[in-house]
């Protein structure tokens, strides 16, 4: 396990550059499975979710070859076998070969995924939509065995706009006979960028990026070339660091659309901040108002950056409030920031974040990815030195944060 230790409170400035996105490479590379040629994808950052995946790719037989941002994926070789407990459980996003590999082969044996412990985390709606599909779901213990004669088109609505559910089911639906609908879809930019990439080799995917997508089976997927997206949930949190500790801080890079619920946040805060076509200026205002989030789905305020803007609001001259809607179990990290000095208090899905307070370093604890990644920004806006501990789970959705935040003038190491 590494630790993070940063000596705070030092004034960042200058530029940093974000990493393509952690939720959609997670995706994109199991996609690529389904693929009848290769597959060449840029633009993926080097996080340990990422090399999770390919070691998964590489049991299973794909060619797997990879230099800086590039990879190809070569699945023409590839054997089915039990994806075990071991593989399985390191990442959430193994669970993206439920739907690859019963869209391939009709026949998929999985453990359960793991990932960040944010809630009970079901995975119903998957298997709701692989058996609406024509699927049989089998559980034996940790293990569950999808298989199907065939896969035919169907309706699906899904209770919830899961972001899982509807990738996966693109994925099992994408060859599959006939056309599938997915109804209640989620409407997150990642799902648009793994269907632009399904499509890219041939698939008939519309309607990506809205509630209702249509998909028309293919038989055939061939060769391409993809790029992934800007990592929105990265961008946010450093354009929430420069709001918190910079005079002057240009987040390069990012989609402004993807991030425009927390910039337009930011601004009730008085943050100034210019935008730009593809960046964010952001700089530390004089006093910060305090502001009231509700966590959504997309386009709403993302909960991956709600325990990151709770840092900030340590700063408030008031009273700002946070809902979460999405996951039950996401207030872990104000645990944390209360033993460096924040006033909290959390009533079930409400927390209340009792501004101003000045924060003051000392060990914590990363409970989850976007809980370290708070505790980050924490860090640096805290006067002395900070020791988080538990902090590979920053490692799973940061690309070289400790080189990127030195770059700007942070003091920071990973231990
Ligand atoms: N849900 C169900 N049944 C299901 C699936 C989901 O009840 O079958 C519920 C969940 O329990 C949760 C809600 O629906 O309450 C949302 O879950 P969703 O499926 O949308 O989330 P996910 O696909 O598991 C992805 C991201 C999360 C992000 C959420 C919401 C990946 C690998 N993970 O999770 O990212 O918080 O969408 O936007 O894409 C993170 O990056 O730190 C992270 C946790």
């Amino acid at each position: 396990m590494h630790t993070i230790n940063i000596e705070g409170g030092k004034t960042l400035r200058g530029e940093i550059v974000v990493s393509g996105a952690k939720n959609s490479v997670v995706g994109l590379i199991p996609a690529a499975v389904l693929c009848d040629e290769d597959v060449n994808i840029y633009n993926v950052p080097q996080l340990s979710d990422v090399d999770n995946l390919i070691e998964i790719l590489e049991y299973l037989n794909v060619q797997v070859e990879s230099k800086e941002d590039y990879i190809r994926i070569n699945p023409t070789s590839m054997t089915n076998k039990v994806i075990h407990n071991e593989l399985s459980k390191k990442l959430r996003a193994s669970y993206y070969f439920m739907g690859a590999l019963l869209g391939r082969y009709g026949h998929v044996e999985i453990s359960f995924p793991g990932g960040c412990v944010i809630g009970a985390r079901p995975i119903d709606l998957h298997l709701k939509g692989f058996k609406a599909l024509g699927a049989t779901v089998t559980e034996d213990g940790d293990n569950m065995i999808i298989e199907a004669e065939e896969l035919v088109g169907t309706n699906i609505y899904l209770d919830f706009a899961s972001v899982g559910a509807t990738i996966n089911l693109m994925l099992a639906a994408v060859k599959a006979k006939g056309k599938t609908i997915i109804e209640n879809a989620a409407k997150e930019p990642e799902i648009v960028n793994i269907a632009t990439f399904l499509n890219n080799m041939g698939a008939r995917i519309s309607g990506a990026g809205t509630n209702r997508i249509k998909i028309e089976g293919v038989d055939y997927l061939h060769s391409c070339f993809h790029e992934v997206i800007p990592d929105r949930i990265e961008a946010g949190t450093f354009v929430v660091l420069g709001a918190a500790v910079s005079d002057g801080l240009k987040v390069c890079n990012l989609i402004p659309e993807h991030i425009y619920s927390l910039t337009e946040k930011l601004r009730e805060m008085g943050v100034p901040m210019e935008i730009g076509p593809d960046y964010v200026f952001v700089k530390k205002p004089e006093k910060y108002n305090p502001v009231d989030v509700q966590t959504l789905i997309y386009p709403g305020f993302a909960t991956d950056l709600q325990q990151v803007l709770a840092s900030l609001m340590t700063k408030a001259n008031g009273t700002s409030t946070i809902d979460e809607t999405i996951w039950e179990n996401r207030f872990q990290n104000l645990y944390e920031l209360a033993k460096m000095g924040a006033r909290i208090k959390v009533e079930g899905e409400r927390a209340y974040i009792y501004g101003p307070t000045k924060l003051v370093g000392t060990t914590v604890m990363a409970t989850d990815l976007r809980a370290g990644a708070a505790l980050v920004v924490a860090g640096l806006m805290a006067e002395g030195k900070t020791e988080i501990q538990n902090a590979d789970y920053v490692l799973r959705g940061y690309e070289k944060i400790v080189e990127k935040l030195s770059n700007i003038g942070a003091s920071i190491e990973l231990i």
